[in-house]
C-alpha cells in the first residue's frame, strides 16, 4: 500500500469510477452551506465599520453574499485563481445597496491588491488547502488597514467519526493528513490557529463551530472529496490503484449507512491589525 520513496506516480482521478461525486464548484457550495450559520454568527459580532472587504480564495460563493448582506454599501473584492469559481460567484451576486463587487482572477500569493486597503480580510480553508500559512497570514495582515479585522476559518477533521465497523474513511483521512504534512500543509490546522496568529504577531480571538450533519448529507463525502482534491500530494504516500480502491470503499461505506451522521468542526479565528504593525 505504501509507496516506496522515489516511485511517486501521478493519480489521474478521471480514471476513478466515482462519477457521481460533486464537482469542485459544487463541493465548495456544499461546504459554504454547512458553515453559513457560523459565518453569520461571526459577522454579526464584527463591531467595526466595514466599508471595504476581501475574500481570499472566495470560490463560487465563500463569504461574498453574506458580506454584502451585512454591509450593503460595501466595496467587496473576491480573489480566486479559478475562472469557473468566479463565474459561479458572479451569477450568485446581486448587490442590492450601493455596494460593488470586484472578482479578481489572481493568485493570493502574488495579489496586486493595495496594502492596508481593507477593513476586513477573510480566508476560509485556504491555509489547510495551500499551506505556506505564515506567508498567507502575513499577506492578509498587509492587506488589512490598521484597526481592521483578519478572519481565518480552518477545519479540525478529527471530529469526523466514520460509520462504526468501517475503516476506509478513517484510512483516507489519515493518508490525506500524512500526505499534506509531507507537502508542508496541515489538514487540521484549525487546531493551531491561535499559534499561527501569534506567530504572525496577532492576538486572536477564536471560537469553534461544530455541526452534526443530517443523515445522507452530501458533506459526509468529506474524506473522499479531500482525497480527490489532494490526489497529487497523496501520490507520495499511496499508489493510484490503492487510493482509488479506498475512495470507492469509502463511498460504498457511506451509501451502506444512510442513517449515519458525522460531526464536522471549523475553527474561526480573528484579530485586529494593530496600529504599529
Ligand atoms: C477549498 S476551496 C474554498 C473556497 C472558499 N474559501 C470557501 O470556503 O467557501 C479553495 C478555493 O481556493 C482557490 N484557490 C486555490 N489556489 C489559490 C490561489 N493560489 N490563490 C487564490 N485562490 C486559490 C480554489 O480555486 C478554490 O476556489
Amino acid at each position: 500500500m505504501r509507496r516506496p520513496p522515489g516511485t511517486a506516480m501521478i493519480v489521474r482521478m478521471n480514471d476513478v469510477p466515482l462519477t457521481d461525486l460533486p464537482s469542485h464548484v459544487e463541493w465548495c457550495l456544499i461546504q459554504a452551506g454547512v458553515w453559513e450559520p457560523a459565518a453569520r454568527a461571526l459577522l454579526g459580532d464584527v463591531d467595526i465599520t466595514v466599508r471595504t472587504a476581501a475574500d481570499m480564495g472566495c470560490g463560487p460563493v465563500g463569504w461574498l453574499p453574506l458580506l454584502l448582506e451585512r454591509w450593503p454599501e460595501l466595496r467587496l473584492v473576491g480573489v480566486d485563481t479559478d475562472q469557473r469559481m468566479l463565474e459561479e460567484a458572479r451569477g450568485r451576486l446581486a448587490p442590492s445597496g450601493t455596494g460593488t463587487v470586484e472578482l479578481r482572477g489572481e493568485d493570493l500569493f502574488s495579489s496586486s491588491l493595495p496594502e492596508a486597503a481593507f477593513d476586513l480580510v477573510h480566508a476560509r480553508t485556504m491555509l489547510s488547502t495551500l499551506g505556506w500559512s505564515a506567508t498567507q497570514l502575513a499577506g492578509y495582515v498587509r492587506l488589512t488597514r490598521p484597526g481592521g479585522w483578519i478572519v481565518v476559518e480552518e477545519p479540525d477533521t478529527t471530529s469526523f467519526e466514520p460509520p462504526p465497523g468501517t475503516s476506509a474513511m478513517a484510512e483516507l483521512l489519515g493518508l490525506t493528513r500524512e500526505a499534506l504534512l509531507l507537502a508542508g500543509k496541515e489538514l487540521d490546522c484549525g487546531r493551531h490557529l491561535d499559534e499561527l496568529f501569534g506567530d504572525a504577531g496577532l492576538e486572536p480571538q477564536w471560537r469553534v463551530a461544530v455541526v452534526t450533519l443530517p443523515p445522507a448529507h452530501p458533506y459526509h463525502l468529506l474524506p473522499v472529496i479531500l482525497a480527490r482534491q489532494h490526489a497529487d500530494d497523496l501520490a507520495a504516500v499511496v499508489d493510484a490503484a490503492s487510493l482509488a480502491d479506498l475512495m470507492l470503499a469509502a463511498r460504498r461505506d457511506q451509501q451502506r449507512h444512510p442513517e449515519w451522521t458525522a460531526t464536522v468542526t471549523l475553527v474561526q479565528a480573528w484579530a485586529v491589525r494593530r496600529e504599529d504593525q
